[in-house]
């Protein structure tokens, strides 16, 4: 008997499992870090304690040059690069509009029209404001590379205690923050095209070995996005916490000096 090729029904691929859990915890962490860099970047012109500096306001650009906060001039390339990536884009839309809200799961009807993104007759998917500005990510990668650099020299200077070498909880924060970073950056499907997406051939490509090597590398971070992608964003709240107890007094940093 021939099989049939008619598209499952809605009631054929219903759900039983608790597929709610994932949008869930989504919306509550995405809502706590947004809350959080609201916070910390509004209420507070500096997070520094010596030689350690919070990711949230390195680089120093507007430092001296402006009454508000220095992290206000800075903090849009990070979150731009973050809102506009692929795997947040797939996460919030199914966390914040429903939109599927989950694999085989239908979108609530009373959304399909009234969602930014949602089906009903006005969808128009990224091709209009704001989701259009999704299309901003290929350019943001270029300077989110440039605060990874930034901030493993800002890593590197955590080492340095008044001039000696030393070695505390906050340069170790500092290094494991940056490690994620740098996974989260270099594991973008943006940077994986750049490296390897045009490419039919690499062994007839200019540098084709190189790009080979380097779009194997990034291929790896790529399929650990989500990861890198959660992670770094817990050290990046995680440093910038420690940091600003230290500097009103709160903690103290445990360390070695050399
Ligand atoms: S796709 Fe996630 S950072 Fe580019």
């Amino acid at each position: 008997m021939a099989a049939s090729l008619s598209s499952p029904s809605a009631a054929d691929v219903r759900r039983q499992d608790r597929w709610w859990v994932y949008p869930a915890n989504v919306a509550a962490w995405l809502t706590l870090f947004g809350l959080y860099s609201l916070w910390t970047i509004v209420f507070f012109h500096s997070d520094q304690f010596h030689q350690y500096l919070s990711p949230f306001y390195s680089p120093q650009v507007a430092v001296g040059r402006t009454p508000a906060s220095p992290a206000l001039f800075i903090f849009y390339i990070p979150l731009g690069f973050r809102a506009t990536c692929y795997y947040y884009r797939k996460a919030y839309y199914r966390a914040f509009f429903a939109d599927p809200p989950g694999c085989a799961i239908r979108e609530p009807q009373f959304l399909a029209s009234a969602s930014p993104t949602g089906r009903g007759s006005a969808y128009r998917g990224e091709s209009r404001l704001p989701f259009v500005l999704n299309n901003l990510h290929r350019f943001l990668m270029y300077f989110a590379v440039g605060f990874v650099v930034v901030l493993w020299i800002d890593a590197y200077n955590s080492f340095w205690y008044h001039g000696h070498l030393g070695f505390g909880l906050g340069t170790a924060l500092m290094l494991v923050n940056i490690v994620f970073l740098t996974g989260y950056t270099f594991g973008c499907h943006s940077l994986r095209h750049l490296v390897g997406g045009g490419v039919d051939c690499f062994s007839c490509a200019l540098g084709g070995r190189q790009r080979h090597r380097a779009w194997k590398g990034v291929s790896w971070l790529n399929a650990r996005h989500s990861t890198f992608a959660w992670i770094s964003l817990f050290t990046l709240i995680a440093t910038d916490l420690y940091i600003r107890l230290l500097q009103y007094g709160v903690i103290h940093d445990p360390h070695l000096g050399f």
